[in-house]
């Protein structure tokens, strides 16, 4: 019994020094030193030997098994620091390199142009207001002079939410808002910047973009303030030799009214596809507010006159940074975006 004892102990020893893996550790202990290990077996034999053996025995499986029980340990330990220095290899890391600098972003072009065209009318004293996107029919048209069934709605193809709301197609309506505010005070000196939605899609149209509308009201105004303001704003915007052109136009709410066009900066005002081959690129509408608006939103026409306008942001920052599709602003590509502003 105690050569059986020792055959098992060279056998144990052989197998425990192989093993690979904590769970084949685990196994080989359950295996010798189990319940129902091997060894358990052999001693579960010790009632048949004479009395006299019997404690012999007993001592050599005792220590047998104290000895087998180091030895799984050691395995497991050896085993165990194996696996973290191959952790260790595979992760290494240096905790004396300088850290990884946090990228900053940056502003969007269209925040950088909107923050440009506020900061110039702020500079003129007007403030800034904003309206809802969701508008309802008599803001979007009818408080500017575009009753149900007027011709001149079809300039503007809208998405509806209900027959009388709608998303706005311009930001027009806060002149309406403002006005009703306001009257009969005078002057007022407002810009509104804000999303505005079409049903519009091509390289120099998207159905999703932003106005910025301008609005004074005063006693006097003319035809040559509308004039002397947005030539000043394309001159700031745009730099001096850039030219500008008012091409007369029609809109409801205004009278007169007129188109203001920038020359291409893609082509050089050659013709391109950006300006649908005439050279010009058209930023923004504008004219001498109706008598009509201002009577509606309670101003006495009589009194006073103003004049009001309503810029592409877009377009702007097209002609200003060189951008041939309008589509780039809203495909959020990165290689796009970081062109732009600080890096
Ligand atoms: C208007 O929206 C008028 N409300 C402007 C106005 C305001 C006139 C106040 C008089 C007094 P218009 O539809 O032309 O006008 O649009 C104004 C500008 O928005 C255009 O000059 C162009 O720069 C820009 N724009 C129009 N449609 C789109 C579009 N789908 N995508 C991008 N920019 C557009
Ligand atoms: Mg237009």
């Amino acid at each position: 019994m105690q050569e059986q004892l020792k055959a098992l102990e060279g056998e144990a020893r052989g197998e425990i020094e192989q093993a690979a893996t904590l769970e084949q550790v685990e196994e080989l202990r359950v295996r010798y030193l189990g319940r129902k290990g091997k060894l358990t077996l052999i001693l579960r034999g010790m009632k048949d030997l004479p009395s006299d053996e019997r404690p012999l025995v007993g001592k050599l499986g005792n220590e047998i098994r104290a000895r087998l029980e180091d030895l799984l340990q050691q395995r497991r330990i050896s085993l165990q620091e194996s696996l973290k220095r191959e952790r260790l290899e595979r992760e290494r890391l240096d905790v004396t390199m300088p850290g990884a600098r946090p990228r900053l972003g940056n502003k969007h072009p269209l925040t950088l142009v909107l923050e440009e065209i506020k900061e110039i009318f702020m500079g003129l004293g007007f403030s800034v207001v904003e309206g809802p996107e969701i508008e309802t029919d008599y803001y979007n048209f009818e408080a500017l002079n575009l009753p149900p069934n007027h011709p001149a709605r079809d300039m503007q193809d809208s998405f509806y939410i209900t027959e009388k709301i709608l998303l706005r197609t311009h930001t027009s309506p806060v002149q309406a808002r403002t006005m009703e505010r306001t009257a009969p005070a005078v002057p007022v000196r407002i810009i509104c910047p804000g999303k505005v939605y079409r049903r519009d899609a091509d390289s120099t149209h998207s159905p999703m973009f932003h106005q910025v509308e301008g609005l004074v009201v005063d006693r006097n105004v003319t035809l040559a303030h509308l004039k002397g303001v947005l030539t000043h704003f394309a001159r700031e915007v745009f730099g001096a030799d850039r030219k500008v052109r008012f091409r007369p136009s029609y809109f409801p709410f205004t009278e007169p009214s007129a188109e203001v066009d920038i020359s291409c900066v893609i082509c050089g005002g050659r013709g391109c596809r950006v300006c649908s081959h005439t050279g010009w690129l058209e930023i923004l509408g504008s004219g001498l507010v109706h008598p009509r608006v201002l009577a509606m939103s309670g101003y006495d026409p009589d009194k006073v006159s103003g004049f009001a306008f309503g810029m592409g942001v877009e377009r702007i920052a097209m002609l200003k940074y060189g951008i041939d599709d309008i589509r780039l602003f809203f495909e959020n590509n990165l290689r796009f975006l970081e062109q732009f502003g600080i890096g």
